[in-house]
Order: structure tokens, then sequence, then C-alpha cells
């Protein structure tokens, strides 16, 4: 939970950051795919960078890229398939924690 909580710090950040129509769409994907981590995914996983004993393990250590987080995403067992753009979103989320 307490890494939901910083993300959401890093999202207003990038919100109040920049103004564009571009960011703002951004912001709002990464918000949403932050959503649908903390239901469908957190169970399972974490997004640390480090081990915690998930029994699907930190999303960040496998490094893995956007298409492939969301590939993944699609066949993980959540309450109910992820449309892609649900998946995308998630993907989009994962990737954003990085850096
Ligand atoms: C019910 C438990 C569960 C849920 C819910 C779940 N996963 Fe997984 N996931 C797993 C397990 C178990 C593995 C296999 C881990 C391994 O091989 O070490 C895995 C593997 C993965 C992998 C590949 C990791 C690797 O090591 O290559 C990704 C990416 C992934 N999940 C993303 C997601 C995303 C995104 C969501 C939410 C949309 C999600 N998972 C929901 C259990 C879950």
């Amino acid at each position: 939970m307490r890494a939901v909580a910083a993300t959401g710090t890093v999202v207003a950040v990038l919100l109040a950051g920049c103004g564009g129509t571009k960011v703002t769409q951004r912001s709002e994907r990464l918000v949403r795919g932050q959503t649908i981590f903390a239901s469908e995914c957190s169970g399972c996983h974490t997004v640390s960078g480090r081990e915690h004993g998930a029994v699907g393990g930190d999303l960040l250590l496998t490094h893995l890229d956007r298409k492939d987080l969301a590939s993944f995403a699609r066949v993980m067992p959540t309450t109910r398939p992820l449309s892609a753009a649900a998946a995308a979103a998630v993907a989009s989320y994962i990737a954003s924690r990085e850096r």
C-alpha cells in the first residue's frame, strides 16, 4: 500500500508540473493503470524493485518492457479479463515506476 501511495504523489507532481494535453492524457492513463494494478494485480505482485515475497514476485525486477507487461497482464488470473486498453494502462503504470 505504501508503494501505491508514493506513486500517487509522483502522478500528482506530473499533473502539476506541465499543463500540456498530452501530459494530462498520460497522467490519466497512469492513474487508471494504478487503479487497475491496485485491484487486479497487487494481490500477487509488488512494484517496488525489491522482493517482498509476493506470490507472483515484484514486477520491476522482471525489467519487462511495456509491450510484454501488457501481454502478461491479459493472461493473469484477474477477476475479469483485461481489455487491451486496460492492459496497456496497467503496463504504462508499471513501466512508469522503473525510474
Ligand atoms: C492470483 C495471482 C496473480 C494475479 C492476480 C496477477 N498475477 Fe502476474 N503472475 C502471477 C504468478 C504466480 C506469476 C509467475 C511468477 C514467476 O514465474 O515467478 C506471474 C507472472 C507475471 C508476470 C511475468 C513475470 C516474470 O517474472 O516474467 C507479469 C509481467 C505479471 N505477472 C503481471 C501481472 C499483472 C500486470 C497483473 C494484473 C493485471 C497480474 N500479473 C496479476 C500471479 C498473479
